[in-house]
């Protein structure tokens, strides 16, 4: 569904990433790890169309990506949760949800049930449904994210660290959330800093090191979780 081939770009003439390969067919989870400030998230950006792309291609349902406009990749279906659990905490839990489905304002029944399918999914959310999303927990405000992105009926959704500041019992409940997603079909890209998540979520895993994939492999029984703890802490400071 989603393929980059020898991606380059970053920030200005700042190269973050050095040809940076990689695959998610539909249906996968797809877990990114790698260490602190090793082009996760870069990559994710070049993918919704935040960060420029020098080099390489990116191809979603088999057409090439790269100079279609961010709200444009939005509209076909590609979805960011970005990094931080960033809400606009001054408005509701539900207007908060409201404001993924910005780009389709026309089909009010179907963003009313896209709204009724959240609060089944996350039943913590629908208890504050009226509350200031500032107001919410850390593992709220995550949950609200990942709602929030759902409600722009994301074809491919990527995730970036969801796991990150939050308690073990939170994140367990992140992980069934992500997980109950999978089951229905999603498409998920997840960049991970936690390799636990990402081996109980992923079939394929990547380990990113200066940009570029410096190891791949499936997720099966045989996967040894030290072997790619030391791939990872090989990917530099984390
Ligand atoms: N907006 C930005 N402008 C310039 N450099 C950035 C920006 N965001 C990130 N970087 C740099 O790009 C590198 C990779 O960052 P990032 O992709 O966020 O890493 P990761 O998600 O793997 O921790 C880091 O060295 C970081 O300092
Ligand atoms: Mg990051």
């Amino acid at each position: 569904m989603l393929a980059l081939v020898d991606v380059v770009g970053g920030y200005g003439r700042t190269r973050i990433l050095n040809g940076i390969s990689f695959a998610v067919p539909a249906g996968k989870v797809v877990a990114i790890l790698g260490g602190n400030g090793t082009g996760k998230s870069t990559a994710l950006k070049a993918i919704a169309g935040l960060v420029a792309v020098d080099g390489g291609s990116i191809t979603f349902d088999g057409r090439r990506i790269e100079a279609v406009p961010p709200h444009r990749r939005i509209g076909r279906g590609l979805c960011l949760v970005p990094q931080g659990k960033e809400v606009f905490a001054a408005m509701s839990v539900e207007e908060n949800l409201l404001m993924g489905a910005f780009h389709r304002s026309g089909d009010r029944a179907g963003i009313r049930a896209d709204l009724q399918g959240c609060w089944d999914r996350f039943p913590r959310l629908a208890q504050r449904r009226t509350a200031a999303a500032g107001s919410l927990s850390g593992g709220e405000r995550q949950m609200l994210a990942i709602g929030r992105a759902l409600m722009s009926r994301p074809r491919l959704l990527m995730l970036d660290e969801p796991s990150a500041a939050l308690a073990p019992k939170v994140i367990g409940e992140i992980v069934e959330a992500v997980r109950g997603l999978a089951a229905a079909g999603m498409t998920i890209l997840l960049v991970e800093q936690n390799v636990s998540v990402a081996l109980e979520l992923a079939s394929y895993l990547y380990i990113v090191r200066d940009g570029r994939i410096a190891h791949e492999r499936p997720v099966g029984p045989d996967v040894d979780l030290e072997d790619l703890r030391a791939f990872y802490l090989g990917a530099g400071p984390s």
